[in-house]
C-alpha cells in the first residue's frame, strides 16, 4: 500500500450510540461501525495521505500496533470507503437486466365480486371477464415452462370468478411443477374447490386479510367477508394446502399487526405478507381514511422488525425482510420487481413488464403475436425500463440512499405522474426505512463483534 488513500465521496457519519458510530457507505453499500478512534482514522484521510505514515500516527497516540493498524486500513479500503487517486467506486445505476423470464403474473379475471375501499385496481362487477381460450391458457403455461419459469402468480380482479379456467391453469402448472400463487380474496372458494387444490401440490393461496378484528377487515371489503373467509381458511389449513396471509398496512389496521399475528397463528397459517398501502385507484378516493403517515407506517415496520425476531415463522416484508435474512448489499433488491425477470399479461392476452406496469404504453406485445419470449425481450419497452439511471431521477440524483433504494417500485411513482424518472411516493417513509434497517444492521455488527 505504497499509494495515497483518500476518503471517498459521499460516506456519511452517524452516531449510534454514546460511544459508537455508524459509517456508511452508500454507493456501494456497505457499512461500518467503531468508536471515536475510528472516526479520527477516517478523518485522516479526508486529504490524500499514505496509509503508513497515518498507521504510525495513530499507532503512537493509541499503543495499537503499526500492522494491525494497517490491516484495518486495507479491511476499510476493500469496503469502499477509502481510494486511490483517480479510482472511482462502482455504482449500480441501472436495474439489472436478468436472462429471461422467470416470474409471470396472470390476470385472470379483471372484475370481483367485492370492491374493496382500497383497490388499486378498482375492480368491480362490472368489469370485463377473461377473452382467453382455454387452449391460450395452456399454451401459455407449457411456453412458461419451456422458458424455465420458475413462480406463477395468477390474481385479479378475484380469479375465483373464472374458476374453469383457474384450474385449467393450475392443472398446466402443476404438470410441471410450477410454483404457482393464487392471489384471492377468499370469498368464493367451496368444498368442492378445496377438494380440488388439495391434489395440486404446487399451489400456494394468498388470502387478502386486512385486519385482525372482524369490523376492520369487513370496513374494507365488505360486511360478512371476515366470517366467510376465516372459516375457508380453516378448511384450507385442515385440507394441508399451502396458505399466506396477505395484509395490507392501513391507517384503518396499521395497529393490528401483533393481533393479526395471533390471528394466523389461531388459523393454523404459518407465512405472512406485508406490504404499504399505495395510493392508486380507488385508494385515492378513500384516501383520507386509509393513508398513513410516514411515522405511523414506520411504526408499523419497527412493530414487524421486533415481532419477526420474535416469532419463528417467515414473515415476507415488501419492502425489505427482517434484517436478520438481508445482508447490507440485499437491500438494493428490494422494491423493483423487474430485477426477478417479470413478465405480465392480462385477461385479453395482452403483454406487459410486470404487474405496475399495465398500461397501454407499456404493452410489450399481446398472446396472438407470436412468442411470450421473443416479444418480452425484443421491446424497446423493456430496453427502456432497464437503461433507467438513477442519476436521471431529478428528485432521488441528490439523495444519499439512491443506490440502496433506487427509488424503489418505480411503477408507483409511474402510476402518478406518468413519468418513470419520477421518484417513488412514498419517498419519505423509504428514507426513514432505510436509515432504521442500516442502524439496525450497524448494532448487529456491533454486537457480532
Ligand atoms: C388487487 S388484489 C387481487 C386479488 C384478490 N382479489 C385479493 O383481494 O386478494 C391483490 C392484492 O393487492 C392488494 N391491494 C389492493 N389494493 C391495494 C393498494 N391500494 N395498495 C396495496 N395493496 C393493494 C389486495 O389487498 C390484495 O392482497
Ligand atoms: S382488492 Fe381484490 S377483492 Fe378487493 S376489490 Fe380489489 S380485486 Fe376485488
Ligand atoms: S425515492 Fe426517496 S429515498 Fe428513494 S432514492 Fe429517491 S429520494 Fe432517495
Amino acid at each position: 500500500m505504497s499509494n495515497e488513500l483518500k476518503l471517498a465521496e459521499n460516506i456519511r457519519i452517524k452516531k449510534l450510540d454514546e460511544e459508537n458510530y455508524l459509517i456508511l457507505q452508500p454507493d456501494v453499500p456497505n457499512i461500518l461501525v467503531g468508536n471515536h478512534l475510528l472516526v479520527e482514522l477516517l478523518k485522516e484521510f479526508s486529504k490524500p495521505a499514505n496509509p503508513h505514515v497515518i498507521a504510525k500516527k495513530i499507532s503512537s497516540q493509541v499503543k495499537a500496533e503499526q500492522a494491525s493498524l494497517l490491516a484495518q486500513i486495507e479491511a476499510i479500503k476493500r469496503g469502499g470507503f477509502l481510494i486511490q487517486r483517480g479510482e472511482k467506486i462502482e455504482t449500480r445505476l441501472t436495474r439489472e437486466k436478468p436472462g429471461g423470464i422467470v416470474k409471470m403474473y396472470l390476470t385472470l379475471s379483471e372484475r370481483c365480486n367485492l370492491e374493496c375501499k382500497h383497490c388499486f385496481r378498482s375492480a368491480d362487477s362490472t368489469k370485463e371477464r377473461n377473452q382467453l381460450g382455454i387452449e391460450t391458457l395452456q399454451q401459455l403455461i407449457e411456453e412458461f415452462a419451456q422458458l424455465g419459469g420458475e413462480d406463477l402468480i395468477i390474481t385479479g380482479g378475484e380469479p375465483f370468478l373464472e374458476k374453469e379456467k383457474l384450474f385449467v391453469v393450475l392443472e398446466a402448472s402443476a404438470r410441471h411443477s410450477i410454483d404457482t400463487y393464487v392471489l384471492t380474496n377468499g370469498t368464493l372458494i367451496g368444498s368442492r374447490d378445496i377438494d380440488q387444490l388439495a391434489k395440486l401440490k404446487n399451489v400456494t393461496l394468498i388470502i387478502s386479510v386486512d385486519g385482525a378484528k372482524e369490523e376492520t377487515h369487513d370496513f374494507i371489503r365488505g360486511k360478512g367477508s371476515f366470517a366467510r373467509i376465516t372459516n375457508t381458511i380453516r378448511q384450507l389449513v385442515d385440507a394441508d394446502i399451502d396458505v399466506i396471509l396477505n395484509f395490507t398496512i392501513m391507517k384503518t389496521n396499521y395497529h393490528e399487526i401483533e393481533e393479526f399475528i395471533g390471528l394466523a397463528t389461531q388459523l393454523g397459517v404459518k407465512v405472512l405478507e406485508f406490504q404499504p398501502l399505495i395510493m392508486q385507484g380507488r385508494a385515492i378516493k378513500n384516501k383520507k381514511a386509509l393513508d398513513l403517515t410516514n411515522s405511523e407506517l414506520l411504526q408499523a415496520y419497527s412493530t414487524l422488525r421486533r415481532l419477526s425476531k420474535q416469532i419463528p415463522r417467515p414473515i415476507i416484508v415488501l419492502y425489505g425482510e427482517p434484517l436478520a435474512l438481508v445482508q447490507l448489499s440485499d437491500l438494493t433488491k428490494r422494491g423493483c420487481r423487474l430485477q426477478d425477470g417479470t413478465v405480465a399479461v392480462d385477461g385479453k392476452g395482452d403483454i406487459y413488464p410486470c404487474q405496475g406496469f399495465m398500461y397501454p404504453e407499456m404493452r410489450l406485445g399481446n398472446l396472438n403475436l407470436g412468442s411470450l419470449e421473443q416479444q418480452w425481450s425484443s421491446s424497446p419497452v423493456m430496453d427502456q425500463l432497464y437503461q433507467l439511471n438513477i442519476l436521471d431521477f431529478k428528485e432521488c440524483s441528490g439523495c444519499e440512499l439512491k443506490y440502496i433504494c433506487n427509488s424503489g417500485c418505480i411503477a408507483e411513482g409511474y402510476a402518478q405522474t406518468r413519468d418513470l424518472t419520477s421518484k417513488n411516493p412514498l419517498c419519505g417513509f423509504l428514507k426513514g426505512f432505510y436509515w432504521d434497517l442500516i442502524k439496525e444492521g450497524a448494532m448487529k455488527l456491533l454486537d457480532e463483534t
